[in-house]
């Protein structure tokens, strides 16, 4: 092991989601989500699929538990599915649905692994939608009672709370460019969208901590490294822009109570505003996005190299296959993450960071021994922890990582093609089988250290 050495108590995790792994998707009275709904029409999912079985979670969560000791992880980062638990989005609560939790904790708890719970990522329950979605403010209501419901059940086991999962992807992907669910492309509504999921945030971060005591509430941002494509003043400028609209657009509410002057008026030049005030930020809402949080959880994959488009617009230059590109096409660019975290520390100072999300998608191959060597993947933890390690030694409060994912699960539009897991699954017989990159990461936990370049196979050992 010659690789960075953790600080003590650095928390070692892997994250999934709910709709990307439980399946079961009628059972026990959970209600139809915008992703079932999504899934329904033809062409929006590469393979064609959806996500009424994925990797029977719901069903095998004892074993998924167990491959959760075997790697010897401390903390495990799941969410919770809204329409298992309100199934009409504004009736009463599904206490069945709540067992499924409940059990889950437990399980986790006597394992000695610590539940880090999200509350939205990204299944809103349909009946909801039909009534407006996120771009109705009465959402906002909606989803305090739905976080009630989940506190009142785990707050007495449950500290580590996650509001949101990336509101870039809910408000952008799922109402902007139509991608995911409900595949909208209107850019005033994406906005007022954006704003409901945040004020959501900070209204259920109040809740959060005035039934749970001791609560520690985070939300969990989708942060890009964004670089101009040369040092041309119009590509600097596609630069500012992209990262305005990525990045700084939720950032800059949740820190600073405010949202970006330039990129309100980048909005604005685009005609998605009417005029320089934001017609759905109510009094009072900017404050309360900005409620101070426990921690800040980074979601981070890769970078974006931009340049100016014919209309000055920003435009991504495709990453080319010799810098490393993964099967999402995505630049694997470390560098950025230690950039990203030393950007957080300077500008935007959360208490304490967790990386909530990293890792990489790439075809894997069982081999005749059964093994699968993913090397790739495992280069790819390697050097995104180290890149993590530098910048604690930097002074960056990260307190813990996350890697995506336990499991191969359904990757929202591209189905079952993308393979993000540590843990082989095969959907056919729902086996899971360990990666090699399972036993590196166990064996980083092990040593609370990135394993040097000589790290080597050795098999698990049995439980
Ligand atoms: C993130 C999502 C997660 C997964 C990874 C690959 O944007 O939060 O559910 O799809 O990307």
């Amino acid at each position: 092991m010659s690789g960075y050495r953790f600080p003590e108590g650095f928390v070692w995790g892997a994250a999934t989601s709910a709709q990307q792994i439980e399946g079961a998707v009628a059972e026990d009275g959970r209600s139809e989500s915008i992703w079932d709904r999504f899934c329904k029409a033809p062409g929006n999912i590469s393979d064609g699929s959806d996500a009424s079985v994925a990797c029977d979670h719901y069903h095998r969560w004892r074993e998924d538990i167990g491959l959760m000791r075997d790697l010897g992880i401390g903390a495990y980062r799941f969410s919770v599915a809204w329409p298992r638990i309100v199934p009409g989005g504004t009736g009463p609560v599904n206490e069945a649905g709540l067992d499924f939790y409940d059990a889950l904790v437990d399980e986790l708890l006597e394992s000695g692994i610590r539940p880090f719970v999200t509350l939205y990522h990204w299944d809103l329950p349909q009946v909801l939608q039909d009534s407006g979605g996120w771009s109705s403010r009465g959402i906002v209501d909606a989803f305090v009672r739905y976080a009630e419901a989940v506190c009142g059940r785990l707050g007495d086991r449950v500290s580590d709370w996650i509001t949101h999962n990336e509101p870039w992807c809910i408000a952008v992907l799922g109402h902007e460019e139509g991608e995911h669910a409900p595949g909208h492309r209107d850019p005033a509504e994406t906005l007022r969208v954006a704003h409901h999921v945040l004020l959501s945030h900070g209204k259920a971060t109040e809740t959060i901590r005035a039934l749970v005591p001791g609560a520690r509430v985070g939300i969990v941002l989708n942060l890009v490294t964004v670089e101009a494509a040369s040092g041309a003043e119009a590509d600097g400028e596609a630069a500012r822009r992209f990262d305005g609209a990525f990045n700084r657009w939720f950032l800059d509410p949740v820190f600073r109570g405010r949202y970006p002057d330039d990129a309100v008026a980048d909005r604005l030049r685009l005609g998605h505003l009417d005029g320089p005030r934001l017609p759905f930020v109510g009094e009072g809402d900017l404050g309360t996005i900005s409620t101070p949080l426990d921690f800040f959880g980074l979601n981070y994959y890769s970078r974006f190299v931009v340049r100016a488009g014919e209309d000055g617009e920003p435009e991504e230059v495709p990453p080319v296959p010799e810098k490393g590109i993964t099967e999402m096409g995505w630049e694997i660019h470390p560098e950025g993450l230690f950039g990203t975290l030393a950007r957080l520390r300077d500008e935007y100072a959360p208490k304490e960071i967790y990386i909530t999300e990293n890792g990489a998608a790439f075809l894997d191959t069982v081999g005749p021994d059964g093994r699968i060597r993913d090397w790739r993947r495992i280069e790819y933890l390697r050097d995104h922890l180290t890149a993590a390690g530098r910048a604690i030694a930097a002074g960056v409060p990260l307190k813990g990582y996350f890697v995506w994912s336990l499991l191969d699960n359904f990757e929202w539009a591209h189905g079952y093609t993308k393979r993000f897991g540590i843990h082989r699954v095969d959907y056919d017989s729902q086996r899971r089988l360990a990666k090699d990159s399972a036993f590196w990461y166990r064996d980083a936990v092990a040593a609370n250290a990135v394993p040097g370049e000589e790290w080597e196979f050795r098999p698990r050992r049995s439980r």
